[in-house]
Order: structure tokens, then C-alpha cells, then sequence
């Protein structure tokens, strides 16, 4: 089981997804363009463990970033990326039970 912890929570990787599809399936604000390794535009950072590239990308990457859309994760790890903001979310924050509690 491989764990992901985002600035905004955590979610179980699944075995037949990339790191940038579980981002996405799970509600993570991520950019991408070629979901292969070759624009750089996923690149995000990584805080706590370390990933591995089947094939070496084409995209620079600092020693603190890693690509998720072509990235092989193999053990739990912390990475710098949000979830997106929707109405929902939005709503969610604005009612929720710990700031209603401020009011008896
Ligand atoms: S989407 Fe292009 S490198 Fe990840």
C-alpha cells in the first residue's frame, strides 16, 4: 500500500494509476501537458520520500522535484500539491462544525 500525502491530505496510490492520475482522481490542483516526461509542466516538489523513473525524463527536475506523470512511486510519500478549490470546498470551509462551535 502506498500512501501520498499532499499539503491537503492523503490518499492510497492506486497499483494501475500514476502518481499524476491519483493526484487527479483524487482532486489535486496539477498541471500537465505531455504525461510522459518531456514538458515539465507536473513537476511539483517532494518532502518526504523518494521516487524512481522507469525511463529517464526529458524534463529538468531539481533535486527536491519529481514528475508524477511518469514517476514510479514505491514507497509512502509527502509532496507540495493542493487540492483544488471548488464551490463545494468552498462552502464546506465556510459552515464547517469548528467555526459554527465559536458560535454558542
Ligand atoms: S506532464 Fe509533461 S513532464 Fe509531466
Amino acid at each position: 500500500m502506498t500512501m501520498i500525502f499532499t499539503a491537503d491530505g492523503v490518499f492510497e496510490l492506486n497499483a494501475d494509476e500514476t502518481l499524476l492520475e491519483g493526484l487527479e482522481r483524487t482532486g489535486h490542483e496539477i498541471e500537465y501537458q505531455c504525461r510522459s516526461g518531456y514538458c515539465g509542466a507536473c513537476r511539483v516538489k517532494i518532502w518526504v520520500g523518494s521516487v524512481d523513473y522507469p525511463e529517464p525524463p526529458l524534463a529538468f527536475t531539481a533535486a527536491d522535484e519529481i514528475l508524477p506523470c511518469c514517476c514510479r512511486v514505491r514507497e509512502s510519500i509527502k509532496i507540495d500539491c493542493h487540492k483544488a478549490i471548488t464551490i463545494d470546498r468552498i462552502q464546506n470551509d465556510l459552515f464547517a462544525p469548528d467555526l459554527l462551535q465559536d458560535l454558542d
